[in-house]
């Protein structure tokens, strides 16, 4: 692997960091093997453990890419940031704020214990299951096609076209429920529900199953790093609050129950699935030194290795190892 700091006076040019990232991408895939792939939802459990790929992608079309990228896998718990999103536009933040708390838990993410210990009437925050599906309920529409044609349309800004539902995996989650349907009754039970539940899980499960790439997780990371403007052309995507709200929650609640270690140790707001991709982002920092992507980058990486709290392995290594070299770290 290339060693040590780069030269940061270099003109930092294209080629250059394609041979760094190729050459982090090559030593990191040989630790995939320290991780499994998810198998409570059985179709997860065919993704080929090997896989690694990232994509980084920059303002003025500056971007790298490496690895697996071609490889496309289900969004998972990633899509609890785009239901939040939407969730806060269509309803008001404070209005969702008041139904789900922006706590970490330090549980699993599909925990029932600690609702029922310590929050009865309000989930820990949108990124564990209890807060998703509490979140997807607040959606507005009569059923999981209205309540999600919002969040294709949001998708549909900030990746350039309109993703699909791998109908395996969405009958392969709804299938294997017991547990977040469980979660369901007892946010049923605590009135936290806004709709009816089996509207709401199947929007949840639906959610879940909509089919992504590394870029497309790269492209929603620059629009959150650029405080949810378009880069390119200045739109404003998600609004200014939302956007920062989110980066927030990702920061403490993004890597679940390794949300302290990777804030420590990487220092970049992330959200990981268990299907293996984890979206992150770098917003624009101050420097004395030239870093690549000083002006901020969106980050995908795919690597369905999981470790045992349900994040990639190599992926979490993988953008350690690039924001310690990159200096990324928002501290
Ligand atoms: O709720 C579930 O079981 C999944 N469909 C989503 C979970 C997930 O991605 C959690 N991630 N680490």
């Amino acid at each position: 692997m290339v060693q040590g700091t780069m030269n940061l006076n270099t003109q930092i040019d294209k080629e250059w960091l394609q041979n760094y990232v190729d050459d982090w991408v090559a030593f990191y895939q040989k630790t995939t093997e320290e991780g499994k792939v998810a198998s409570y939802i059985p179709v997860l459990a065919e993704a080929n453990p090997d896989h690694l790929g990232i994509a980084i992608y920059g303002k003025n079309g500056m971007n790298i890419t490496s690895g697996d990228t071609d490889v496309t896998f289900t969004i998972q718990s990633i899509s609890k940031i785009l239901t939040f999103i939407v969730a806060c536009m269509e309803r008001g933040v404070s209005y969702v704020l008041d139904r789900v708390d922006v706590e970490p838990t330090g549980e699993a993410f599909n925990s029932i214990m600690h609702l029922e210990m310590k929050s009865p009437n309000k989930p820990f925050n949108p990124f564990v299951n209890a807060g998703a599906i509490t979140v997807t309920s607040l959606l507005e529409g009569k059923n999981s096609q209205e309540k999600l044609e919002p969040v294709f349309e949001l998708l549909e800004k900030m990746i350039g076209y309109r993703p699909i539902i791998n109908q395996q995996v969405f009958a392969s989650e709804d299938e294997t429920s017991a547990r977040n349907r469980a979660i369901g009754y007892y946010l049923l039970e605590t009135e936290s529900l806004e709709s009816p539940l089996d509207v709401t899980l199947e929007t949840y499960f639906k959610q879940c199953s909509i089919e992504t790439t590394v870029t497309d997780l790269a492209k929603i990371g620059l629009i959150l790093a650029n405080d949810g403007e378009d880069p390119d052309s200045e739109e404003e995507i998600i609004p200014r609050q939302i956007a920062r709200i989110t980066k927030a929650i990702m920061l403490t609640c993004g890597m679940y129950d390794a949300s302290g270690k990777f804030a420590t140790y990487v220092g970049i707001p992330a959200k990981s699935g268990v299907s293996g991709g984890i979206v992150a982002l770098a917003p624009p920092r101050v420097r004395n030194a030239q870093f690549p992507f000083i002006e901020g980058c969106g980050i995908g990486v795919y690597g369905p290795a999981l470790e045992e709290r349900g994040n990639s392995v190599a992926g979490m290594k993988l953008l350690k190892h690039i924001a310690s070299q990159w200096d990324l770290s928002i501290f």
